[in-house]
């Protein structure tokens, strides 16, 4: 019989750690359902004790999800661990993740600790955890980095106060596969109590291996969990990709003869929700959710999958959820068949008001659009007024007049707690002019550091989504908008990350 191999997502910890990523706390449920959805075994939910902000999002994300392990992670001490089981309460299945480095640089250099007060603090740790909650992950920070014989004596020691699954990160991407997938197996060998706890891996992705190590630390080593975040997202180069170790696999199936409980026709759309959430672009040629991952351009490609899929194709488009790209609703669609694409597309709005207000939404679409594909209703489900309770700013209207050779101008109407306001410029384009009129009122002082856009359904036809990202006093957001005027998803987009600015957030890092 073949083994379980345990997919832990940390999209919304580790993901959300990646510069410019952070997400709100309604963002992370709309994700954490999805992940739900995919039937991720366990979603690490963020890092409860480092802002009032992540308690929150943990905690709803602990009461609403039914089908996954919720996880908080926590440094090695009572605190964090207290705070983290306190917002696990009403989690069906909780999980604590308590974490200390161990190897000599990190204790040495950060924690200015000795190898004898690390391995004291983090029995401490996992005694205190396990107090708490039964289920138990201690990790090693920098694991991939320690000395063996120290190593093992932490684990052991660990798991003789009652972890129940052991991480060993590669944190800064330094593995190469054959060394980590052995690093894991003579660990193992060595740790007389290692049967007692679930071995997993954690890999980055700074030289591009972390699949690669992840997959060698299951094969070679034995570990039967994998810790991964959609699109590969997080801190510098990203972390190990859910979507190709599980396509991995499924797919060599021959070759690792494991299961993984992954409905792999939800990967797609979590592809996509997340980098629309984050601003962070998929790149075509991204394997598995890459525009490219499918497509056939060469002719010699296209005559063999039309003979047989096979010759040129290893899994199939609609098993991770590509069949998203047709004309699916119009103008005439009524609100039934709206709900109904909503519950296939898996999304679910959390109440008959978010319906009306999307259907409204898709109406007014309709009437300025044809053809209405997946990718637009995704786009309109994940626009802020359809899902937020209160928005400080609100778009109502815009007029923007440009001509060759002359400066463009843009006039704004927008609401400030409800009230309307409007804002003139003129700018170097007509982008910039409806920003600045934006600004001439608002006068926030935020630095862009992003902007982009995107066709979503790939034509002129189609609707533009614009991502901005904004940095004040430290704090980084994305705001989102969509619009088949790209210069007014640019200003929705601006209007959204003005919000999430002016929403008050303050934490600490995880590893530091
Ligand atoms: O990369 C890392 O070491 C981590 C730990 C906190 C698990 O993310
Ligand atoms: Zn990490």
């Amino acid at each position: 019989m073949a083994d379980k191999l345990i997919i832990f997502d940390t999209t919304l910890r580790d993901g959300e750690q990646s510069p410019g990523a952070s997400m709100t706390k309604d963002e992370k449920l709309r994700i954490a359902r999805q992940l739900e959805r995919l039937k991720v075994d366990v979603i690490e939910a963020g890092f409860a004790a480092s802002s009032n902000g992540d308690f929150e999002a943990v905690q709803n994300i602990a009461n609403a999800i039914k089908d996954s392990t919720v996880c908080s992670l926590s440094r090695a001490n009572d605190r964090d661990i207290a705070r983290a089981a306190e917002a696990l309460k009403g989690a069906n299945s909780a999980r604590i993740h308590t974490f200390i480095a161990t190897s000599p640089l990190h204790m040495e250099k950060k924690l200015r600790m000795t190898p004898e007060q690390v391995l004291e603090q983090a029995k401490l740790a996992v005694r205190f955890a396990r107090n708490q909650v039964a289920d138990i992950e201690f990790s090693a920070e920098d694991g991939y980095r320690s000395e063996m014989d120290f190593l093992c004596r932490v684990v052991e020691a660990v798991i003789k106060e009652g972890a129940t699954t052991i991480n060993i990160p590669d944190t800064v991407g330094y593995a190469i596969p054959e060394l980590y997938g052995n690093f894991i197996k003579t660990l193992r060998e060595r740790v007389p109590n290692s049967d007692k706890a679930i071995w997993s891996v954690h890999c980055h992705n700074d030289l591009g291996m972390a699949v690669a190590n992840s997959l060698a630390g299951v094969k070679i080593g034995g570990a039967r969990q994998v810790e991964c975040t959609i699109n590969g997202l997080g801190e510098r180069a990203g972390n190990c990709s859910l979507e190709e170790v599980v396509m991995a696999v499924k797919t060599r199936r021959d070759y690792f003869n494991l299961d993984v409980a992954i409905d792999t026709k939800h990967i797609v759309a979590a592809s996509r929700m997340v980098s629309q959430t984050t601003g962070f672009v998929v790149q075509p040629n991204k394997a598995v959710v890459g525009a490219n991952a499918f497509a056939h351009a060469s002719g010699i490609h296209q005559d063999g999958v039309l003979k047989a899929r096979d010759t040129y194709e290893i899994m199939r488009a609609e098993d991770v959820g590509w069949s998203a790209n047709k004309i699916v609703l119009g103008k005439l669609s009524g609100r039934n068949a709206f709900k109904q694409r909503l519950q296939e597309l898996g999304v679910s709005l959390d109440s008959e008001t978010e319906i009306n207000t999307a259907f409204a939404k898709f109406k007014e679409l309709a009437d300025r659009k044809s053809e209405i594909f997946d990718e637009d209703i995704l786009a309109l489900v994940s626009d802020e007024s359809v899902t937020s309770e209160k928005e400080r700013y609100g778009f109502v209207s815009l007029s923007q007049h440009s001509e060759t050779g002359e400066r463009p101008q843009a006039a704004i109407v927008f609401t400030v707690e409800g009230k309307e306001v409007k804002g003139v410029s003129d700018g170097n384009g007509p982008v910039d002019a409806s920003l600045k009129a934006i600004e001439s009122h608002v006068k926030s002082g935020a630095e862009m550091v992003l902007y982009s856009v995107n066709a979503i359904s790939g034509s002129t036809e189609s609707q533009g989504e614009v991502t901005v990202r904004l940095q004040n006093s430290g704090r980084v957001v994305n705001g989102v908008g969509a619009d088949p005027d790209i210069v007014v998803a640019s200003a929705k987009a601006y209007l959204s990350a003005l919000n999430k600015l002016s929403s008050k957030a303050d934490r600490v890092a995880a590893q530091g």
